[in-house]
């Protein structure tokens, strides 16, 4: 890996636009450069975390509160309302407080039953689990012989969930709730999806499983090295942290990110899933830090003087960004998870926020989800798309993902014939 190591200017933090070889020297060099930044503007590093703290530790007691009074953390709107128009202005800000939604009845159940059978035809028909070679990567552990994650991408209920009106709908109301535009720049088109194509996840009746822990996914070391993120998080960096805005899209869709076996080359403002089975919310769900205002905190807490000089609180690169008890205990009080989901349901949250799974055993009925994002039109989702296309074409797993290309033979894998106007848009073939 060549690595680009440009020296500071004035106004410039040193930045690596590909992995430092010398991650402990480039993580102390960084450190330095954002301290210093943040000290000449007056305040010392301590007092601007201390800002953050403040904002976050409200919304913390205002979560706990509310769990406390035996209310849903997570904002729920009717696919119906969003559909019509009908969602209220308290829905929205709910949104956008939490940064997450259940979208109910986001697809008709039978709709997603339909879907979910569809993909064990899918599947069975082409001898999927005979010739199932094992986890391509070691992300999501797998449980038994047969796969919890299925490495499937191209399947017809994948793409018609992809490219439907619904889809489309939804994801441009979560788009919406981010600045898009400023400074003269469309940063993103909140109507075109990229359709990034993502697996699938089926885990049976009975299932034991870990689940994941908290962690975030918008990057690693790249969030603090590269020039694009430092841009995008410039008022963290600068001492501004009162105009840190967890929704504005500036500077966040051009840069690379570090490559890695999690890493996402797409931006997405909502990473999301749709449920194709009825899930009940202590078997094993999804749990977010509910705060899109955390990553402020997860951004600044390695600059603090009780971590070292060449620590990141332990994020480095190939590896997911950890939340972890020692060094975000605060942030860990407000992990919620999601309340019961019925098939067709869809579960969205801010691509910056804070998730894990929890473990479950024995798990009661089936957990089965597509995943599938908001990944809005913009200069580094059209660079993805291009290798999607191809991978879309040859039934190829996508550059993101291990090289299993399970599917290139598979006969009934979605033509490009069947695409609609949205999918041939998504993939930039229009
Ligand atoms: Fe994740």
């Amino acid at each position: 890996m060549t690595t680009t190591h440009v020296t500071p200017a004035d106004t410039d933090l040193p930045h690596w636009e590909t992995p430092p070889d010398d991650l402990p020297a480039a993580i102390r060099e960084v450190k330095s450069a954002i301290r210093a930044r943040i000290e000449a503007s007056g305040r010392t590093v301590a007092e601007v975390f201390a800002v953050v703290e403040a904002r976050v530790a409200e919304r913390v007691a205002e979560i706990r509160a509310a769990r406390e009074r035996g209310e849903d953390v997570w904002p729920v709107i009717d696919y119906a309302d969003i559909e019509q128009g009908t969602v209220t202005p308290e829905q929205l800000e709910a949104l956008r407080r939490r940064g997450c939604l259940v979208v109910r009845g986001h697809f008709p159940r039978e709709q997603a039953l339909a879907w979910d059978a569809g993909i064990v035809d899918y599947v069975e028909g082409n001898a999927f689990f005979e010739n199932y070679r094992g986890p391509g990567d070691d992300f999501f552990g797998s449980v038994g012989s047969k796969p919890e994650i299925y490495p499937v991408y191209w399947s017809p209920a994948q793409m018609e969930a992809r490219q439907s009106e619904r889809m489309a709908t939804v994801q441009s109301l979560l788009n919406a709730q981010w600045t898009h535009e400023s400074d003269g720049v469309q940063w993103f088109d909140p109507d075109r999806d990229s359709l990034y194509p993502d697996r699938i996840r089926r885990r049976p009746p009975g299932a034991d499983s870990n689940g994941l822990g908290a962690h975030c996914d918008p990057g690693t070391l790249d969030l603090w090295m590269t020039q694009g993120y430092q841009q995008a998080f410039r008022h963290l960096f600068d001492g501004s942290v009162e105009q840190y805005d967890p929704w504005d899209a500036a500077h966040r869709t051009s840069g690379p990110q570090y490559p890695g076996t999690t890493m996402c080359s797409a931006f997405r403002t909502f990473q999301g899933w749709t449920a194709l089975s009825d899930m009940d919310h202590d078997q094993g769900v999804l749990h977010t830090v509910p705060i899109p205002e955390a990553m402020a905190y997860l951004m600044l807490r390695p600059l603090l003087d009780d971590v070292p000089d060449d620590d990141m609180c332990g994020v480095t690169t190939n590896q997911v960004f950890p939340a972890s008890e020692r060094w975000h205990p605060l942030l860990l009080e407000a992990l919620s998870g999601i309340p019961d989901v019925r098939a067709g349901d869809s579960v969205w949250w801010h691509c910056d926020m804070i998730h894990s799974v929890a473990p479950v055993t024995d798990q009661q009925g089936w957990g089965n989800v597509m995943y599938i994002p908001a990944a809005p039109w913009c200069e580094r989702n059209e660079r993805y798309a291009a290798s999607v296309r191809e991978a879309f074409l040859s039934g190829s797993s996508p550059s993101d993902f291990p090289e299993e290309d399970y599917e290139r033979s598979w006969p009934d894998r979605f033509a490009p014939e069947q695409l609609n106007d949205t999918g041939r848009r998504g993939l930039g073939l229009d």
